[in-house]
């Protein structure tokens, strides 16, 4: 009997078991992602990475269409190692957590002129490079190098907390449910990448967070959650704090070419690296207006958005300024030139100046 921090007794026959539903029911659900390869074929790790990266914080319907056209950019490591860093915070527009950017194009150089175009294979080698830790490193090493690494995110939390109906909410009970979920790897390395990938989507389209379709379910008749009436209710969360609310105001001024102020946001912080309209700060009380400024117009919708830590209200001014009053990082373009790669909270507030 392998015995788990109490909560559970299960043998290795039972988990071979459930594993064989689950891997079953895989072969014929998977969901189509553009980054799986068919049986018998080795997966590119580059493309696995890629993908991986991407898929942080992210759902895949919304990185189908970034993967490909990062793929198109850039096919090869190489490839996307020598290409501009803005040209690549460009392509990721939109996608959000912008040092995900910054840090795949770090990565990019580093295995391209480090390590000859080679991705390690080991997760404590992974996890070395920018931009990847515990779990992205054990996604890549079991998806593209076939090991055995538990590969733990929150879809997988879900289906470990229902399947064994812990009651302890998270994040207290994360490490009692990545045990859980090392059970399922323990001694498997037979096909440890489509495991981790079965969970995922397990996760993603049955054993969703609201409602789980319990009926469709491969692991249905030894689930705990289920057999209990509870699964619905896991797993359980500690209360979130409430996300602050701030504001800011966002300016169009236009030149008399018709060219539109941008601004390359600093390197490091928030959407960093990503060009934007000029803004104030963004607080917790309205800022005053920049003293530079002569504002000729305002719009009574402020525009909102909701970053991980806070929700933005941003109020909208046409304005009018010097050249001589240019700040770092600000520029004149045509509007056309940048519309695509603004981050979405800009693209919000440009359709608003710009429609
Ligand atoms: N989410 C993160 N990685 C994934 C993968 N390889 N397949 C499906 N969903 C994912």
């Amino acid at each position: 009997m392998t015995s788990i921090k109490k909560t559970s007794k299960v043998s290795a026959k039972q988990i071979e078991e459930y594993r064989g539903q689950l891997l079953s029911w895989y072969d014929s659900h998977q969901r189509e992602v553009p980054w799986r390869v068919c049986s018998g074929e080795k997966p590119d790790p580059y493309k696995v990475w890629l993908s991986e990266i991407m898929c942080q914080q992210t759902t895949v319907q919304a990185v189908k269409a970034y993967y490909a056209k990062f793929l198109d950019l850039w096919p090869t490591v190489h490839d996307l190692a020598s290409a501009k860093q803005e040209d690549v915070m460009a392509a990721w527009a939109g996608l959000g957590y912008y040092a995900r950017a910054r840090n795949l194009h770090k990565c990019a150089q580093i295995v391209s002129q480090e390590l000859g175009g080679a991705f390690p294979d080991t997760q404590e080698e992974l996890k070395k490079l920018p931009g990847i830790g515990d779990y992205t490193s054990a996604a890549i090493s079991a998806i593209a190098f076939n090991k055995p690494s538990i590969v733990v995110d929150g879809n997988v939390e879900r289906v470990m907390a229902r399947f064994f109906a812990i009651q302890e909410p998270l994040p207290g009970s994360k490490k009692q449910l990545k045990d859980l979920a090392s059970i399922f790897y323990q001694d498997f390395d037979h096909r440890p990448g489509d495991l981790a990938q079965s969970f995922m989507d397990l996760g993603a389209g049955i054993c969703i967070p609201k409602a789980p379709r319990c009926m469709l379910c491969p692991l249905r008749e030894n689930c705990q959650g289920l057999v209990q009436g509870i699964a619905g209710a896991l797993p359980k969360k500690d209360k979130k704090k409430t996300r602050p609310q701030k504001y800011g105001h966002i300016y169009w001024i236009e030149n008399e070419q018709g060219q539109v102020l941008f601004h390359k946001r600093p390197d490091k912080g928030l959407l960093g690296g990503m060009v934007g309209l000029p803004t104030t700060v963004w607080e917790t009380t309205k800022p005053a207006h920049s003293k530079e400024l002569k504002i000729l117009q305002s719009v009574k919708e402020p525009v909102h958005h909701v970053f991980t830590h806070f929700d933005l209200s941003l109020t909208l001014h046409h304005a009018d300024t010097h050249q001589s009053a240019m700040r770092e990082g600000h520029f004149w373009d045509n509007p056309e030139n940048q519309s695509t790669a603004l981050p979405s909270v800009f693209k919000k507030a440009f359709a608003v100046f710009h429609s």
